[in-house]
Parts: structure tokens; C-alpha cells; sequence
């Protein structure tokens, strides 16, 4: 169950009023560009990023694009923590992810001449379709180049934004060499996925946002990749207000920021390993680490098989489809050792196609104990398995695959193995199964589910 709005207590409300003079300063944005020398007629932004006023003039303008999205109380997960837990519900944006908004803001502080001959980049992921959107809404041109093997669902949705897509390249860092190849043959703007304080700088809004919404937050959990996103929220929410502790979450297979901060200079993982695919980053930006090293001030990581735990929590509990990397924060909730505070998670997107989905459901349940697998030895004589499935129904217990090995011994008579797979409602009721089985004199194992 959520709760969409939220109640302010007397202590919010005396925080907000603090604040929001601060936020609702407004700077008109043309007294931040100015004449290019060189060409005359070519606006340029000279704004310094990730300032105040920039963070306030972009959360002015991607409200253009992006959709509201509000925290949502979560009561499952505050009581799982002992904390009160919000979700910012990035994966609701228009494209299914927070990208748009340092595209957008990017294409804003270029100028007219630059606009007009396009912008180009290169993602297989929520970069390409953030940054077609971007362009689309500001009436400009954008080339995305992608590896030749991505998915053709991400590709037409891609076309499907208004953007030419050109497949290039086995992997990505060939892709992205020819999308700066042709950023410099054709004049193209590109706009670098993470490493860019415009970029970060956009991606920041959604700091203003919840700080705006909830002045006395204690933590916000932010999902780091290259770490736009955590150079953006973390350098915001610092200059708001220093006492508001900012963890990046990373997964365990891809931490190139935890390795970068230790080693205190920007570090290249020798390979990355997760599901998590936004955030299956080799090297954090090193324009941004600068930042993310002042402002962030813990890095978890989640495993995996964490993750898929999260997507079954929030399905079940959210009814809210969230990608792996998105997932990230929502999963680092239990590794949060502090009771009382107000934690938000911001859940960056929610792109996941229907077969990773079906893959992370089915691994979830498993991780559960709501699908287990086991394995019995019956004597080869009529009726045995009549007693097994009188036994497993008895327990409520609903069997969903049968495997019966007659070749498991030498002396066939002597045993055969029945290998059943069957869903219960959770650990408790698989060891009760188990118990049952062990009662009516069956030798029984828990092993291995395959679900292939
Ligand atoms: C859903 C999602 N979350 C998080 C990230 C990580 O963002 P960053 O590379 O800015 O750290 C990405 C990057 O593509 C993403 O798609």
C-alpha cells in the first residue's frame, strides 16, 4: 500500500519555510548567456554549473518535459527499516527515466546556430531515449548512434522520439567513437551520457524537487553509474543543506565509484558483472569526480540477487515496474543502518523489456521460497507417486514441473528420483512440505531450481 500525498508536520512546515525564499528566487535565464565574441550571432551559456542558480534555472526549465513526480510514502518499506521511507518515482517520467532532464537542460544553454544543427550521442539504454525526447521537444535534430546488437525495441522507440538512429559498432565505445566522429564531421552538439556539468547539472533537479517537497530529509539514496546523476543530486542537496546525507548505490559488480573514492583518483574496473544494465559503468566521469567526491558521503553496493528481491517488492507492493538499476537504492534501504529518519529513494528508471522481467520475476520468487525444487527417492513400484502428490497436495503445496529419473542408481528397483518443483508461500511452508514428505517415510533433498 502507498500513500501519494504526504502530511507535513510542524517541523516540516518551519523547514520549508526556511528554504523555499531560497528555491523561489528567480533568475531570469537570458542575463546568464551571452554574445560569442568570435561568431556575433552564437549564444553561449557562461553559467557556472552545479551552482544555485543553475540548479534553480534548470528545475525551471525541465519542467517542460518532465512529468511530476511526486514522493511516495512508503508505508512496506518503513516498517521493514524502521524508517520513513519515500520513493521518488523517476521510472513515471515520459521516456521511463530521469534522462531527459540534464539532456534537456543541456540543449537549453546551447545556442541557436548549434541547436539547429543538431545534437548527437551514443546509448543503447534511457541516454538515447532521453536525449531524442529532449531534442524532439526543443525542435531540433538528434542522431543516436547504437551498437548493432541492441534490442530493435529499443531502437524503434528511439525512431519512435522523432531521432535518426544509426547502428554502429559491436560494443559500445565503438559506437561512441563514431557518434564523435560525426559530432565533428556534421557540427553536432553531443551530449555525454554522465560526464558533464550541464548534464549533472539537469540531472540535479530532482534534488530541488525533493528537498522542496520534504525540507527535513535526512537521506537520499541516489543510483550511480558514471554518476552524472550523483554528481547532480549530491552537490545540490549540500548546497541546500549540508547535513542531509547523500549514499550512492552502486552495484557490486560495477563499483567504479567505490574503487575511484578509495584509491582517491578516477579508477577503471578491469570488467563489470550485473543485471543492473544503466549502471554497468567501467570508469565514473572525471570532470564529475571531483564533485562526488566532496558531496557523496557513503557508497554501498547491492548484489545482484538483491536486486531481484526489490523488483518483486515493488511489484507486490507498489504495483510499480522498476528497472534493476533503478532498483539499486531500493534494495540499499536494508543496508542503511540509522532508525527514524526520513530516507528518500530516488528510483531512477523503469525500463525493463517483458523477458528480463519474466527472468527477474521468476529468480525472485525462487530467492523466496515461493517456487523450490526438491528431490525424492522412491522404491520403482506402482503408486508411488500417487503417495508423493497426496502428500505435497495435503500440505498445499501445487507441484508445476515433474521430473522422474529412472537411471539415478544402478539397481533401478531399488530407488528412482522424482525431482518436483512446486510453489509454496514462502520458506516456512516449503520446510513444512519438506517435514511432510520426511514424515510419510520419503528421503528428500532440497536442490537446484531450473525453471528451463
Ligand atoms: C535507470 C538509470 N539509473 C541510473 C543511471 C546512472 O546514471 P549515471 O550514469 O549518471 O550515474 C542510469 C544511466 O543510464 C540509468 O539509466
Amino acid at each position: 500500500m502507498w500513500t501519494p500525498s504526504l502530511t507535513r508536520d510542524a517541523e516540516t512546515t518551519e523547514k520549508a519555510a526556511e528554504i523555499e525564499p531560497m528555491l523561489r528566487r528567480n533568475i531570469p535565464f537570458n542575463t546568464i548567456r551571452e554574445q560569442d565574441g568570435e561568431s556575433g550571432n552564437r549564444i553561449m551559456s557562461t553559467k557556472e554549473m552545479l551552482t544555485l542558480d543553475a540548479f534553480e534555472e534548470a528545475s525551471e526549465i525541465v519542467k517542460n518535459v518532465t512529468a511530476n513526480t511526486e514522493l511516495i510514502y512508503s508505508e512496506y518499506f518503513s516498517n521493514q527499516t524502521g524508517n520513513k521511507v519515500y520513493l521518488k518515482p523517476e521510472n513515471m517520467q515520459v521516456t521511463g527515466a530521469y534522462k531527459i532532464r540534464g539532456a534537456y537542460y543541456k540543449i537549453s544553454t546551447m545556442g541557436v546556430e548549434d541547436r539547429a544543427k543538431g545534437l548527437i550521442t551514443a546509448s543503447a539504454g534511457n541516454h538515447a531515449q532521453g536525449v531524442a525526447y529532449a531534442a524532439k521537444a526543443y525542435g531540433c535534430k538528434a542522431v543516436i548512434v547504437m551498437p548493432t546488437t541492441t534490442p530493435l525495441i529499443k531502437v524503434e522507440r528511439t525512431r519512435g522520439y522523432g531521432a535518426e538512429v544509426v547502428l554502429y559498432g559491436d560494443v559500445f565505445d565503438e559506437s561512441q567513437a563514431k557518434a564523435l566522429e560525426l559530432a565533428e564531421t556534421e557540427g553536432y552538439t553531443f551530449i555525454p551520457p554522465f560526464d558533464d556539468l550541464t548534464v549533472a547539472t539537469g540531472q540535479g533537479t530532482i534534488a530541488m524537487e525533493i528537498i522542496k517537497e520534504l525540507p527535513l530529509v535526512d537521506y537520499i539514496l541516489v543510483p550511480v553509474g558514471g554518476g552524472g546523476l550523483a554528481t547532480g543530486v549530491s552537490t545540490l542537496a549540500k548546497l541546500l543543506n549540508p547535513k542531509i546525507q547523500v549514499i550512492a548505490v552502486e552495484p557490486q559488480g560495477a563499483n567504479c565509484l567505490q574503487v575511484s573514492i578509495e584509491r582517491g583518483e578516477v579508477t577503471t574496473l578491469p570488467s563489470v558483472n550485473t543485471i543492473a544494465d544503466g549502471t554497468a559503468v567501467k570508469t565514473p566521469g572525471s570532470k564529475i569526480f571531483p564533485y562526488l567526491q566532496k558531496n557523496v558521503d557513503e557508497v554501498i553496493t547491492i548484489p545482484d540477487d538483491e536486486l531481484v528481491v526489490a523488483f518483486l517488492d515493488m511489484v507486490e507492493n507498489h504495483k510499480m515496474i522498476v528497472e534493476n538499476s533503478g532498483l539499486l537504492t531500493v534494495a540499499a534501504l536494508k543496508h542503511l543502518n540509522v532508525r527514524n529518519k526520513r530516507v528518500v529513494a530516488v528510483m531512477s528508471g523503469g525500463n525493463m523489456d517483458v523477458i528480463t522481467m519474466s527472468q527477474v520475476v521468476q529468480n525472485g520468487l525462487i530467492a523466496r521460497d515461493r517456487i523450490f525444487t526438491v528431490s525424492v527417492l522412491l522404491p520403482d513400484r506402482p503408486g508411488e507417486l500417487v503417495k508423493v502428490s497426496t502428500v505435497i497436495a495435503n500440505a498445499q503445496g501445487n507441484v508445476i514441473k515433474l521430473e522422474h529419473n529412472q537411471f539415478y542408481s544402478t539397481n533401478r528397483h531399488a530407488a528412482v528420483e522424482l525431482r518436483i518443483t512446486m510453489e509454496a508461500f514462502g520458506t516456512e511452508h516449503k520446510g513444512q512440505i519438506i517435514s511432510a514428505l520426511q514424515e510419510a517415510g520419503f528421503r528428500v533433498k532440497a536442490v537446484h531450481t531450473n525453471l528451463g
